[in-house]
């Protein structure tokens, strides 16, 4: 049978606001069952009534975390895990861009944690599940802002200097080693993992910028349905069958930063997310 999302379970995290929310219901319109991941009650109810609303499927539903914490990654999993016993497409979206270095109460740099460890431990977490629910697709959205970043093992957590654009495209490029490496370590297994860049897009990335980067980012970017279509593309079409540990944009496979071939960073990144996120503990 080729692939169809009917039916299907998808989880996808930060479903309220932009490219996520575009996703969610268009994954919604494709009859599958929804599963939107936002931190804010007030924001993700909105956005919940919008998308049944517009995709008339009332299998969309609303899971709370803040993915800032891990534990409360860890409290996702588990309470999914409860209520589903199937996923079958997880796509790991949620971002936030800060101009400041900000730490969580776990002492984690901001954008390190949500961009980046949540969505390994979040995976990693619900692997059982998605490998019995195989044929599956992990869908995790990058950037075409990694082509220009380096992984830098001795700055992880912006420690020593904090360059909002480096760290953001760092957490990008962490993106892409981790669809590699999970590439690598699911063949076999009917799941497969692939990254995308939606391109310049009008949505609340921008939030906290100023001036001419903000008004660029609101107005000049592209729309969130055309930031979407590529992460949409990945959930939902039969074409993609089987292809696994690629980068892709506008609906194409797209090259990407050669350190994303570099296997021994992809490991080394894996290993210290296992103790970063607390993995390793679990
Ligand atoms: N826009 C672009 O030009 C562009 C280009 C390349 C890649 N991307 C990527 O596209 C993805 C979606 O971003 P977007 O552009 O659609 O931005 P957005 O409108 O700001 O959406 C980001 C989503 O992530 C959620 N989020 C942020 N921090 C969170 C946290 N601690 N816990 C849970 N959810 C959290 C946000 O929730 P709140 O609304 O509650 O903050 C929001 O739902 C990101 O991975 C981004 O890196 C965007």
């Amino acid at each position: 049978m080729p692939w169809r999302a009917s039916s299907k379970t998808c989880l996808i995290t930060g479903a309220n606001s932009g490219i996520g929310k575009v996703m969610a219901l268009e994954i919604a319109k494709k009859d599958a069952n929804v599963v939107m991941v936002c931190r804010s009650r007030e924001k993700g109810e909105a956005a919940r009534n919008d998308i049944i609303r517009e995709s008339s499927n009332e299998s969309v539903e609303l899971m709370l975390a803040d993915l800032s914490s891990m534990k409360q990654v860890r409290k996702l999993a588990e309470e999914f895990k409860q209520k589903h016993d199937k996923l079958h497409i997880l796509i790991n979206n949620a971002a936030l861009w800060p101009t400041k270095r900000i730490m969580t109460s776990e002492g984690l740099e901001t954008q390190f944690a949500i961009n980046h460890l949540s969505h390994f431990l979040l995976t990693n977490l619900l692997l059982d599940i998605i490998k019995s629910s195989s044929p599956a697709r992990i869908i995790n959205t990058s950037s075409g802002l990694h082509k220009r970043a380096k992984i830098d093992f001795d700055n992880l957590q912006a420690e020593k200097s904090y360059k909002h654009m480096r760290v953001y495209g760092q957490t990008k490029l962490e993106n892409v080693l981790f669809t590699k490496e999970l590439a690598r370590r699911l063949e076999g297994t009917g799941v497969t993992v692939n990254s995308f860049t939606p391109g310049m897009t009008s949505t609340n990335l921008g939030r906290y910028m100023s001036g001419g980067a903000k008004w660029f980012m609101r107005h000049m970017a592209r729309s969130p349905e055309k930031g979407a279509s590529t992460g949409v593309y990945l959930a939902t079409s039969p074409e993609v069958e089987g292809v696994t540990g690629k980068y892709f944009g506008d609906r194409k496979e797209m090259k990407y930063n050669k350190i994303g071939d570099d296997v021994g960073i992809a490991k080394r990144l894996w290993n210290v997310s296992e103790e970063f996120s607390g993995l390793r503990e679990s």
